[in-house]
């Protein structure tokens, strides 16, 4: 007289499923309002730059969030509503043009590079929204966007090279005084003798005419030689020296005006909150400490996070 199916399905099991329903349904009335504010800037670019982005970026950076269907069961939506909100809040296609053209550059570089490290769009959004997956020609277009929106440098008075090679020198005999270095905010003093480093890497900014060179101090060095570089050891200091480059008409490139210098230190107690590493940038010839508050650590975190896996560090040093 035993029913099989009655072993099957117990009382329990169907009990249980029968609360998960329940509970389903009833989380479908808790649901966060995803609304669309009104578009206020909307970024202003050719069509093939802005499909990309539309597809690809505007559900959490813009003001014209479409939900698709499977974005609106609980509890998938409230990730989504936090999705939007926090995107929105660094990035809003939809309020662009609010920011100042510098930030709107700044904004933009960010956003390839952070489409180049793979981490825009979100991996779990990708997955479920297939479409929105950037393609190396799609990255492409995008660059060349970006490279369009700056003019090149070229410069055929030499007085202008002239100033640019005389302010190098003095960068080269270093003008400070040592008892008086400026300090950072988050209490990084400058370190002057980043130009006895050995250069690990220069780069090349395409966006903006800048020309790059990376110092690391001996123990990078030493960390380098030992392949000892994921994390790399305490101690580890990189200085990136950014100058403008300018083109004299035979082609050739210069080195400009110096424009900053930055600094990672590792210490993985000190700058525990920073990914281990203490950030500091100083800019123009003056060294003026960059950030308004000690808080300016966390938008280079930002843009250096999509490097987690190589401690944070973009350059991948030539091996010796
Ligand atoms: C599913 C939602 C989602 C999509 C789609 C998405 N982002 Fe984001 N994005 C976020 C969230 C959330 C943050 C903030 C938290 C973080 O940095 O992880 C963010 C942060 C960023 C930042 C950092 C901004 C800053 O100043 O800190 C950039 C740049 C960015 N996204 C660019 C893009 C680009 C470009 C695309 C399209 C290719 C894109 N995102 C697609 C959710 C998204
Ligand atoms: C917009 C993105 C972005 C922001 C913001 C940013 N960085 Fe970087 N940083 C990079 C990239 C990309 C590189 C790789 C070298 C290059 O391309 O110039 C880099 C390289 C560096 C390096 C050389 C070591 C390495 O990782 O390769 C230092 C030092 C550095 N950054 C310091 C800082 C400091 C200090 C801040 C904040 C005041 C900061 N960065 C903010 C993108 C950023």
């Amino acid at each position: 007289m035993n029913n099989p199916r009655k072993t099957f399905f117990s009382k329990r099991t169907i009990l249980f499923f029968t609360c998960l329903l329940i509970i389903f349904i009833i989380i479908q009335f808790i649901r966060p309002e995803i609304k669309n504010p009104p578009v206020t800037g909307d970024l202003q670019a050719p069509a093939e730059v802005k499909t990309i982005l539309k597809q690809a970026c505007y559900d959490c950076h813009s003001n014209e969030t479409q939900l698709r269907w499977f974005d609106q069961i609980s509890p998938l939506n409230w990730r989504v509503a936090q999705h939007i909100k926090e995107g929105r809040k660094v990035l809003n296609f939809s309020e662009w043009g609010n920011l100042a053209a510098g930030d709107q550059k700044a904004k933009l570089w960010e956003a390839v590079n952070q489409i180049q490290e793979g981490a825009m769009p979100l991996k779990d959004y990708e997955m479920v929204h297939t479409s929105a997956k950037i393609s190396a020609n799609q990255l492409t277009t995008l660059k060349n966007y970006l490279l369009g929106t700056v003019k090149p440098s070229v410069y055929n008075d030499t007085s202008k090279i002239n100033a640019a090679d005389k302010q190098y020198k003095k960068w080269q005999d270093n003008q400070l005084s040592p008892d008086n270095l400026p300090v950072a905010l988050n209490g990084i003093t400058y370190i002057p003798d980043y130009k006895n480093w050995q250069p690990l890497s220069t780069s090349e900014r395409f966006d903006n005419n800048t020309m790059r060179i990376i110092f690391g101090n001996d123990i990078a060095v030493k960390a380098v030689k030992n392949n000892n570089i994921h994390p790399w050891p305490n101690g580890t200091i990189f200085a990136k020296v950014a100058w403008a480059q300018i083109v004299d008409k035979d082609s050739t490139i210069h080195t400009g005006a110096f424009l900053q210098v930055e600094y990672m230190i590792k210490d993985d107690k000190k700058y525990a909150s920073t990914g281990g590493w203490g950030f500091a940038r100083f800019k123009t010839p003056k060294m003026v400490p960059y950030g308004k508050t000690a808080l300016f650590a966390n938008e280079c975190m930002n843009c250096h996070r999509p490097m987690k896996n190589e401690d944070f560090v973009f350059t991948l040093p030539i091996k010796h």
